[in-house]
């Protein structure tokens, strides 16, 4: 746990930093380029430097939801769950560095000068206490995913800096998750293959998949159902040259099969939304 002394002073940090507004995402004196060419969980990524590759967590997952109950995010967005590293065998660490754990992300971002970045996160990051925190708020969940998640990242870590700012990593986490999100509209994909939420009808899990993977340029994303064959979550796979932030995401299959029924799986309206 981060104590409170800990995050007082980093967030007075912060308030020389305002100009900061765009992190550089690469730091040539750290990595060369040949070093951010190395594509992670291939033989070449074992032996490279892991402050320019990602390792041993080379599989980057993008995890969105879909809810219904009760409704949050417009009717028409899939919402950010948050960005995963999953070892290459589909295994994954958690909660790698504690002293790390900053639980301020909102003073942090705004330390940084990302109200854009904040209010995005603020529509279509949010919590589902049906699928994430029981309990939890918005705010909540980002800190969750950055503790558990952004905190096992091998090029997020302050020695990947040459001119190291305080929380500037956590920064790079939720910039890069939006980056990412904002390039994935899953609605507009699944609506593109007849598939839109429905109270009545149903989709097949196989019609499913083919949407979303070819989506995806043929790599097979994870899509994941509730125990009662409701459709909640896309989990997006990529292997990764570079770092995280800035780095190339190159699409590929999830490492475990869909949990969905294979017939008759219900993608509900959502309820309420807001
Ligand atoms: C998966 O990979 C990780 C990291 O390389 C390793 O520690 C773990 O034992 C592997 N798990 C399996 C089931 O092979
Ligand atoms: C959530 O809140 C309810 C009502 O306050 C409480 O009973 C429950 O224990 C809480 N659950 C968790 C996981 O904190
Ligand atoms: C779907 O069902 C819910 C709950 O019965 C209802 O509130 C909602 O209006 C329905 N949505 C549509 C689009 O029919
Ligand atoms: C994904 O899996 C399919 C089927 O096994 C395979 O043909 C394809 O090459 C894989 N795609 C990637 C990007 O790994």
């Amino acid at each position: 746990m981060v104590s409170f002394r800990h995050v007082l002073l980093a967030s007075s940090a912060f308030l020389t930093l305002t100009s900061a507004t765009n992190p550089r995402p690469h730091d040539t004196s750290v990595c060369s380029r040949q070093d951010l060419k190395v594509l992670s969980c291939t033989p070449a990524a074992l032996t490279a430097n892991d402050r320019c590759v990602e390792s041993p967590s080379g599989l980057l997952l993008l995890t969105q939801l879909w809810n219904s109950d009760p409704g949050l995010g417009p009717p028409d967005r899939w919402t950010i769950h948050g960005l995963w590293p999953d070892y290459c065998n589909g295994s994954y660490p958690v909660s790698c560095d504690t002293s790390r754990a900053y639980s301020n992300i909102i003073e942090i971002l705004e330390g940084y000068g990302q109200s854009r970045l904040l209010n995005y996160m603020r529509k279509l990051w949010r919590n589902d206490p049906a699928i994430t925190l029981t309990n939890g708020t918005d705010a909540d969940l980002w800190y969750h995913e950055w503790e558990k998640h952004g905190t096992c990242m091998s090029t997020l870590r302050p020695s990947c800096y040459r001119s190291y700012t305080s929380a500037r990593e956590a920064v790079d986490y939720f910039a890069q998750t939006v980056f990412l999100d904002r390039r994935l509209p899953t609605y507009d994909y699944l609506a593109e293959c007849g598939i839109v939420p429905s109270n009545s009808s149903t989709y097949a899990r196989a019609a499913l998949e083919g949407c979303v993977r070819d989506a995806n340029g043929g790599g097979l994303p994870h899509v994941h159902c509730s125990r009662q064959g409701v459709l909640t979550e896309v989990w997006w796979y990529y292997h990764l040259a570079g770092r995280v932030k800035g780095g190339k995401y190159v699409r590929t299959n999830t490492t475990f099969p869909s949990n969905c029924p294979a017939e008759g799986v219900k993608y509900l309206p959502k309820l309420g939304s807001h």
